[in-house]
This record gives C-alpha cells, structure tokens and sequence, in this order.
C-alpha cells in the first residue's frame, strides 16, 4: 500500500531514511538526521531565492500558477474584483471572512476615523527633496510611523494588532496622496470623511483650489485595482515582511521592509519600467527590434513572466478588460497599440512560448495608472497602499503561528579556511582594481 513518505539512501554511508510526507513536502528539519559521522552537522538543502521551499503554512491567498488561478481566502480574485469594494476585501484578508454588513460598515468608520497623520509627519514629508521619489518618502514614511505609535510594540496585544491594521490601512492613501503632491511642489490636502475611501485618495491627490470632479468610471478601476494588488501570498515584498516581523519588531518597521522591497523594478517597480520600456520602443514598427534585443539578452519585456504563473496571470486578464472601460472616458493612450502588439507578438513567439512568460498585474496596469492622472514615479505607492492590507494579514498570521521562529536562513560557506591576523604593514598590495 501507498505510504506518505519518502525513502532515502544516503550513498556516502548505505544508510536508509524515512522521511514522513505531509502536504507534499518533506520538513527539511528532517533531512538533519542524515549524517555521514556524529559530529557531522547534518544534510542541508540549498534553495536560493526559494524557489522551491515553503516559508510557512498560510491559509490566506491561493496560487496556482499553471493554471492561472487566484484566490483570497478561497474567494476567486474575479468574483472579489467584480462584487467587493476594496476595503471589503481589505476585511476578508485581515479578519479571514468576508464582512457581514454591520461589520463592513463598522470597518469603513474606523479606517475613516484613522486617516489623519500628525502634524510633524507633514513637517518631515516637506522635508524630502522636491524631486524624491515618491516611493522613497513612503518607505521613510511607514518606518517613521513607529516612532508615532510606540504602543505599536505591543505585538502580542489582540486589540493593539487590531488598532496598528487600521491606523496602516487608513494613513498609506494619505501619505502616497502627500507625497505625490510634496512632486508637484502643491499644499496637502487634508482626508476628508465624507468620501470612500478611494475617492478620498483621489481627492486628496487630484483636488484643486477645493474642486474636484468625481469620475466614477476611474475610481471604480482604481478599485478594482487595488483589490487585485491587494495580496499574492508569499511574493518578495511578504516575505520581506515576514522576515522583518520574525524579530518581533512592531509593524511599522516590518511593513516599511515590505515596502522597501516593493520599490525594486523586478516587484512593484515593475508597471513604472513598463511605461519606460513602452515608451522607449515608441512605435509599433519598433517591435521586433525590441523583441530582438530581449532574445539576445539585451533588455528585459518588462510585464512579463512570474516566478509563480506559467500561464496568463489573472490579474492581467481583468486589467486588459477593465482597460477598454477607462479608455473610453479618458484620452485615448497611445502607448496601448504597442502594448497590444508586443503581448501579440510575444504571445506567439517560441521564446516566450517556451519559458512559459505570459503578461503579468504590470504589464496593462500602468496604462490605466497613467490614464487616470498618475505619474510613473506613483505606481509602485499605488501599488503599496493596498498591498498594506496583504502584508498585515501575512503578518498577524505569522505572529499566530506557533511553529514561527525569527527567520534565520543557513548558507553555504565558499569563504578562506582559519588563517592569522596579519600586521598591516606586511600585506601584499592589493593588486589594482581592473587587473
Ligand atoms: N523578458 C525576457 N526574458 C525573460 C523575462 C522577461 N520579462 N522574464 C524571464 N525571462 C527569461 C529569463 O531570462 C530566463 O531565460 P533563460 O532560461 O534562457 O535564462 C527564463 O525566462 C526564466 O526566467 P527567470 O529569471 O528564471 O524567472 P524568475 O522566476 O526568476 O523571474 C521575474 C520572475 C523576476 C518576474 C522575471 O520574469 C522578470 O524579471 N520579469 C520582468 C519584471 C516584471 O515584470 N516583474 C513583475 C513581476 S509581477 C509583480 O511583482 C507584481
């Protein structure tokens, strides 16, 4: 009969192990045992950039990437996108169920009551250059907001957690609206309680000498958005939150790790580069240069392939549909017929094709971003505000979870074996740099 589990010979010794199956995956722990002498410290495995090791065991979001299949909390990302508003959705993932309505409601006030920062974060925000990259003011931003709220620390305080989610949930569209409007060297606008939470944001954003006028076709895709942005389980960013938090550190700091990760072009940088890119090609006729470069290794198709979907991500396919909408209210992009072509052309070409790289969220997203008003420098905030509500859900899952440790990867050590000091006056010259 079947068992769940896997033999091992160890070759060196003829030794045999059995190593117990569990959700398809051995324990790596387990792998300790086998050693070739007592003092041996045991069979590790190597696993850069984790491309095939379970960090932890979660129950919020669900991938499947050859299928192209995302779900938040067992709820299909296209169901949540078509139904949800986004701070429902910010519920399902924090709370682990989908709001009734009085908890909905109960939930929208009090993001609603949090949305104002103190005086002094405006103060150090007027601080950053007038150029700073508004990604770059968040991630000091969120850090700083520890030093707010040093009750934050209290991690294993129920209610406290519960205070930090909301405080973060509510106070990232204020801070990416005031750092956008600290680019355009314009006074902030102060968050007001009346609106939704996104049109809040793109009031506070957009409005000028008190006007703004609503356009409910562009919130609803900023919305939309935002809820496809809002998780994708163990992704660098949550991972580097994960990480940071295993310190116990309060989640101010954590998240600001989360963020700090996010800003790299091949994470949320990524819609900024697409713009780029797009705009470098410039042309239609351009194309199949460009795709001649990305062959021979030159440049990158930027927007394309994921270390998790082999397939068309999900999240994609909503923006391309959700793109036609915006288009029609706004001008029309003229970046959006070379995108359409080079996903045509890269759709069919045996490059792609074969290393299974299909369009993922960057590629049309950043169309729509720029669409509705944002410069590039934006997108990778507008991908942090709800991504917050993600790596808070990650993080309280993790602070629950008792076989959770401060995370402490082992390494392979390649460096010299022990040798003596060696007084300074009787070292080699380095030889020149070059040589
Ligand atoms: N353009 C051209 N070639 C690519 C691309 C791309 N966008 N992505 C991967 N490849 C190639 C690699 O060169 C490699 O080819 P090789 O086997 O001949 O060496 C092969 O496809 C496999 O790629 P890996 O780099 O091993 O894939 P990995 O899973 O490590 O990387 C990543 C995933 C980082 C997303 C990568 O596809 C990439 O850099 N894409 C462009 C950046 C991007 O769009 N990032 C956004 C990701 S989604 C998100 O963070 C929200």
């Amino acid at each position: 009969m079947a068992k769940d589990s896997l033999s091992i010979t160890d070759n060196r010794t003829g030794k045999s192990y059995e190593l117990p199956v569990s959700e398809s995956t051995i324990r790596a722990m387990d792998l300790r045992q086998i050693k070739v002498a007592d003092d041996d410290f045991g069979l590790m495995t190597y696993d850069p950039a984790f491309m095939n090791t379970a960090s932890c065991r979660s129950a919020i979001t669900f991938i499947d990437g050859d299928k192209g299949i995302l779900r938040y909390r067992g709820y299909p990302i296209e169901q949540l996108a078509e139904k949800c508003s986004f701070l429902e959705v910010a519920y399902l993932l924090c709370e682990g169920e989908l709001p009734n309505r009085a908890q909905l409601e109960a939930w929208e006030v009090k993001v609603r009551f949090h949305t104002y920062v103190h005086t002094n974060i405006t103060k150090f925000l007027e601080g950053y250059r007038y150029d700073a990259h508004p990604m770059g003011m968040l991630l000091g931003a969120v850090g700083a907001l520890s030093t707010f709220y040093p009750d934050a620390k209290h991690i294993d305080d129920k209610a406290n957690r519960y205070l930090q989610r909301i405080r973060l949930i509510a106070k990232m569209p204020t801070i990416a609206a005031f750092a956008f409007r600290h680019s355009r060297g314009l006074p902030f606008v102060f968050p007001r309680n009346d609106l939704s939470y996104i049109g809040n944001f793109v009031n506070m954003t957009f409005e000028i000498g008190g006007k703004l006028e609503p356009n409910a076709v562009l919130q609803r895709a900023l919305e939309i958005l935002f809820i496809l942005h809002a998780d994708h389980e163990q992704n660098c960013s949550t991972s580097a939150v994960r990480s940071v938090g295993s310190s116990q550190v309060d989640p101010y700091s954590a998240l600001a790790g989360g963020v700090a990760a996010l800003y790299g072009p091949l994470h949320g940088g990524a819609n900024e580069e697409v713009l780029r890119m797009l705009r470098a090609v410039g042309s239609k006729a351009r194309i199949p240069e460009f795709i001649r470069q990305v062959k021979e290794g030159k440049a990158k198709l930027m927007g394309f392939g994921h270390r998790v979907y082999k397939n068309y991500d999900p999240r994609a396919k909503i923006i391309k549909r959700m793109a036609d909408e915006v288009f029609e209210v706004t001008r029309p992009s003229e970046l959006l017929p070379i995108a359409l072509e080079l996903e045509r052309i890269a759709l069919e070409d045996e490059y792609f094709v074969s290393r299974k790289l299909y369009p993922n969220v960057d590629f049309y997203s950043g169309l729509i971003y720029q669409a509705i008003g944002f410069p590039v420098e934006m997108f990778p905030v507008l991908f942090a505000i709800p991504r917050t509500s993600g790596w808070l859900a990650q993080w309280q899952e993790m602070r629950g979870d008792p076989e959770q440790k401060i995370a402490r990867p082992r390494q392979l050590y390649l460096g010299a074996g022990q040798r003596g000091y060696v007084e300074i006056g009787k070292r080699d010259e380095p030889a020149p740099v070059g040589r």
